[in-house]
């Protein structure tokens, strides 16, 4: 196991959600393993705590969510809760604002985040990776959203992701036939954009965030702040953000470290102001 997990991190929801943070990453962990990391709803409470806390600490520049014991990212909702919390549209409506309210934090997270997949993920594990910003798996992976499997309707958002990754076909083809799709397949169709073999999964993604944890902040965010822009219809783009995000940058202590570092041959040291 790499260095990161030999300290006991933060437990959340009973230590089933694990948080992480060396060297300005932050690690969240779904773990789970004996369920193959389902979300019970005090998971998906902890998970949006970890969330929080990760993004209110400045030492934090990207973070990475990841599944525990080899086996599964997450399997989706805990189907084992579903008599219990979501019986029917009452119940269900309960239920998914709940979750739902942390999956915001998620979409509206201001620093990067990636989804490292090793194994299952589906349901709502693919609702959580494809509201990251970038997914890496490893081989052997397999993905698949069940709905029409269990008679539950998957929701806007998670179709409003799943469609601007695969487009409307791909999307109607997963959500009719509940069918899991293997890696290979996941990247051809845009779903995930790097596959690794096992062994190396954790290390390339530590190096993609390492990577990333020492670029700027505020270009990071300028190109985050951007592409959600992008994303949204012409009549709600919030092209003053645009302007504010790039004015700060060009404005920024790290734009003058960024320009000496590479007049002087040198790494440069952001500071994300
Ligand atoms: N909710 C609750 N329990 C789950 C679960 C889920 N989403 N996914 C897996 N589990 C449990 C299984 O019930 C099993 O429990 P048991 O050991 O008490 O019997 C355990 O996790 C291991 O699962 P198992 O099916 O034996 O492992 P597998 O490796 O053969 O298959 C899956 C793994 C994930 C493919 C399979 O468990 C599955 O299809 N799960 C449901 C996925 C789903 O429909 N998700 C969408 C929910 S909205």
């Amino acid at each position: 196991m790499p260095d990161i997990f030999s300290t006991t991190g933060t437990p959340y929801a009973d230590g089933k959600i694990l948080k992480h943070t060396a060297g300005g990453v932050g690690v969240i962990t779904f773990n789970n393993p004996d369920k193959r990391n389902a979300m019970s709803l005090e998971m998906w409470e902890g998970f949006g705590e970890a969330l929080t806390a990760l993004r209110d600490d400045d030492t934090v520049r990207v973070v990475i969510l990841r599944g525990a014991g080899g086996k599964a990212f997450v399997s989706g909702a805990d189907i084992s809760q579903f008599e219990r919390v979501r019986h029917n549209a009452a119940a269900s409506e309960e239920y998914a604002k709940r979750s739902a309210a942390q999956r915001a934090l998620l979409a509206d997270y201001p620093k990067p985040t990636i989804a490292c997949i090793q194994g299952f993920c589906l349901g709502g594990g693919m609702q959580v990776a494809m509201l990251a910003d970038i997914r890496l798996a490893s081989h052997g992976s397999q993905f698949g959203i069940p709905a029409a499997k269990l008679g539950i309707a998957y929701g806007y958002d998670g179709l409003r992701h799943l469609v601007s990754l695969v487009g409307p076909a791909w999307a109607r083809l997963l959500m009719y036939t509940g069918m899991r799709i293997d890696s290979a397949e996941a990247l051809r169709i845009g779903l995930v954009e790097r596959l690794f073999p096992e062994g190396e999964l954790w290390g390339e993604t530590m190096t993609i965030a390492e990577t990333i944890a020492q670029n700027a902040p505020l270009a990071i965010k300028a190109a985050k702040i951007t592409i959600a822009q992008v994303l949204k219809d012409e009549s709600r783009r919030d092209m003053e953000a645009i302007k504010a995000i790039g004015n700060a940058c060009m404005d920024s202590e790290d734009f003058r470290e960024g320009r000496q570092a590479f007049m002087e041959k040198r790494k440069p040291q952001f500071r994300g102001r």
